[in-house]
């Protein structure tokens, strides 16, 4: 520490201390507002800590994000935000797995690959792919199918962990059922692309269907062309095509 060699006074800072390599220290007193805003900021930190931390007595943003799109859900709303958010929270996908185990491994097996149920480990989806699709095929069910609804039975909040667990499996491709329905691309708008495909898609079912049922081929014809709107001819041509790719 170095004694400057001449005491002298800063007009602006006031008495010269030190002086470190010719940088000048006064020793002045900090302004009071400075000096609050410093022990403010030091006891909220140890109230938010408290609060937030340790006794959680309120809940962090992201909990609180999380209970509001569940209490959202439990309204009747669910929606692609919720059961995606649920796919990604292991204690969802962990209790989802539970009732899976128990409602639903009889038709769907433990990992669902399929068994009177399709498998719902590949791509390919019935009832379409889709977080909010998956949700209401399982709430409502197909019942002329034989899939049960399982909304009344198992309550909207169980459906919704069930389906993060579906979801949590959805394309790990476990070898089981031959895959059934459309192929289903994550991130791609499967609603407005269903829309847009649905007529061709559709008599491409229905094509198919009359090949199996063989001899059915008029009615199914018909549904086609109701579908395709006059676009009669155009819709049996995709469909013959789609269903030869398909095949
Ligand atoms: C009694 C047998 C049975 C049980 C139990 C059952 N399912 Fe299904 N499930 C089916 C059948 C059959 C289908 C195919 C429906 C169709 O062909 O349209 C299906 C279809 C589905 C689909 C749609 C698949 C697709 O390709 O679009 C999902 C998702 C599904 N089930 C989930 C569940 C869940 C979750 C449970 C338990 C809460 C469950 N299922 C219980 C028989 C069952």
């Amino acid at each position: 520490m170095a004694e400057p060699k001449e005491k002298r006074t800063d007009a602006i800072q006031g008495e010269i201390l030190h002086v470190y390599d010719g940088i000048e220290e006064a020793d002045n007193e900090l302004p009071t507002w400075w000096l609050w805003t410093f022990y403010g900021a030091i006891a909220f930190a140890v109230v938010y800590w408290f609060a937030y931390h340790e006794l959680e007595a309120l809940p962090l943003p992201s909990e609180e994000y999380a209970a509001a799109l569940q209490a959202q859900a439990a309204g009747g709303e669910v929606s692609e935000e919720l059961l995606t958010a649920m796919a990604s929270n292991p204690d969802a996908v962990a209790a989802g797995n539970e009732i899976f185990q128990e409602n639903c491994a009889v038709c769907h097996k433990e990992r669902g690959e399929g068994n009177i149920g399709p498998n719902l480990t590949d791509p390919y989806w019935i009832h379409g792919g889709a977080p909010t699709d998956i949700y209401r095929t399982i709430h409502d069910g197909v019942l002329q199918a034989g899939m049960p609804a399982w909304g009344q039975t198992l309550g909207a909040e169980a459906v919704q962990k069930v389906t993060a667990f579906v979801l949590s499996i959805r394309d790990s491709n476990v070898p089981g059922k031959e895959p059934q329905g459309e192929r289903w691309v994550p991130g791609g708008d499967a609603d407005e692309a269903a829309a847009d495909e649905a007529a061709a898609d559709e008599a491409a079912a229905d094509e198919t269907a009359a090949d199996e049922a063989a001899g059915d081929e008029a009615a199914a014809d018909e549904t086609a062309a109701d579908e395709a709107a006059g676009d009669e001819a155009a819709a049996d041509e995709t469909a013959t095509e789609e269903a030869g790719e398909s095949n």
